[in-house]
Formats: C-alpha cells, structure tokens, sequence
C-alpha cells in the first residue's frame, strides 16, 4: 500500500480536505506567541512539514520564510502560491539547511510522522541545530496516549462546485503506534474515485517531550489550549 496518499497523489485535494481549518486564526496565535517568546531580532521563519504552505500564507508578510516538507507534491503547491517564500525538500529529522532562524515552527501534529522517540529526539536536535540564539521554536502537537479514544469516527466533507470529496477516518494503536486509516470518496470531472490508507502515527506524553527538550539544554514549556482544542503547544526557547 502506498504511504501518505494525503500528501502525494491527493495532495491537489488537501486543501480542499482540510477547508475546514482557521489557518489565518492560527497564525494570529502563532505571532503572539513569537512576540512573547523570541527574543533574537531577526525575522527568520522555518515551516517544518510547511505541507501545501497554507500557515506560512498567512505569516509571510511578517517573516521571511522558509518552509520544508518530504513530500515533493504538497511543495509544489506551496510553492505556486507562495512565491516569496524558499521551499526545500527535506525530512525532519535529518534536513540541513546551512542557515539558522529566529522562529522554526512544526504545526498540526506533523511531529508525530516520526512515529517514535528516537526519532522524536533527532527532530528536535535538529531543530535546534537550526535555531538562533534567543530564537523561539513552535510544535503543536498530536494526541498523547491517554487522550486516544479507541473507535472514534470522524468525517470530513467538501462540498465544491467542480470537486467533491467526503473522507472518514478511524483509528486504532498497534505496537504503541497511532494507526489512522483514512477513506476517501473524490468526485471530479463527472468520475468518482475511491482511496484507502492507512498513516502511522506516534503518540508521545508531555512529559517525555519536555525531558527530550531538555537534554538539549532548551527551556520546554507545554501550553494545553492551542490552536485546536484537543491539540497542545510545544514552546521550546534557549535558556
Ligand atoms: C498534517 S500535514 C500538515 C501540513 C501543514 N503543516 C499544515 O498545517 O497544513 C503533515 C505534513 O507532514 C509532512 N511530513 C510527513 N513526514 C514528514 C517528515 N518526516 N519530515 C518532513 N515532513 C513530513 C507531510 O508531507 C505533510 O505535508
């Protein structure tokens, strides 16, 4: 089976797929927290698993961006509407750019791609490998372990004018990962088309991040009310 349909055949669909999400709110938030935490003076931003680039639309007029994504389609639609904006192709947990930022941010739930601790460890080494003196770093992120609920449904439905797409998703854990399977319904140019798959997630505890963070000697603070409500926010500064 072919992993992470959602961001390489049907990424042309994400945007309509995820039509329900405030990106512009969440950049409102995010730039309230880079005023209260980052006190380097650049202007520096690095979208990590930027995806179809919908955060850094809204965050570019304040900061000169730089998104990265390992996903070849979701970069080329970032890229057709970002124009000044650099894009690079890179995995989080081992991309080098030879160049450091004020504010490096990895938004909703990307993080959990790296499925597990070690993994987790290097991301974050990374990150702050690519970060500034003073410079602020942002992951929201996934649902922990004991937040799981077993058998939730959720669906998700656009209803375009050329383009249809209804998606239904479930999940389960299996060897301590989140197996989120994922079906979606795609009705374009007088065709319906039907796709299944299934991501492999990793579900990490607060606590556990935090103590990742600090071996790192970087000052980790976890905010419960983020930018969705069942989703926190990983605040990590120098110290
Ligand atoms: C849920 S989407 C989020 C995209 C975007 N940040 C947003 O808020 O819409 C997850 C993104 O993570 C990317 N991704 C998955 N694994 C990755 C990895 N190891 N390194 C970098 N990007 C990754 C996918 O290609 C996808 O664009």
């Amino acid at each position: 089976m072919e992993k992470q349909l959602l961001y390489k055949k049907l990424a042309k669909y994400y945007d309509f797929i995820y039509s329900w999400k405030d990106y512009k709110k969440d950049a409102v938030k995010i730039k309230k927290l880079i005023s209260k935490y980052k006190k380097s003076q650049g202007n520096q931003l690095l979208d990590v698993a930027c995806g179809t680039g919908e955060h850094l639309k809204y965050l570019k007029s304040n900061f000169s961006c730089t998104g990265i994504d390992i996903n070849n389609e979701m970069l080329k639609i970032a890229k057709k509407k970002i124009k000044r904006a650099v894009f690079e192709k890179g995995n989080m947990t081992n991309f080098k750019l030879n160049k450091k930022f004020d504010v490096i941010i990895c938004l909703f739930g990307s993080i959990a791609y790296v499925k597990t601790y070690q993994n987790l460890e290097r991301a974050i080494k990374n990150f702050y490998k690519h970060l500034k003196n003073g410079g602020v770093v942002i992951i929201e992120g996934f649902i922990t372990n004991s937040e799981f609920k077993p058998n939730h449904l959720y669906m998700n439905i656009y209803d375009g004018k050329n383009v249809k797409v209804a998606r239904i998703g479930t999940s389960r854990i299996k060897n301590g990962l989140m197996l989120a399977e994922m079906c979606y319904l795609i009705g374009e140019k007088g065709k319906i088309n039907y796709f299944s798959e299934t991501h492999e997630l990793g579900l990490f505890d607060i606590g556990k991040v935090l103590n990742i963070v600090k071996r790192f000697g970087l000052k980790g603070t976890f905010i419960k009310r983020g930018l969705m409500k069942d989703r926190g926010l990983y605040i990590l500064v120098n110290r």
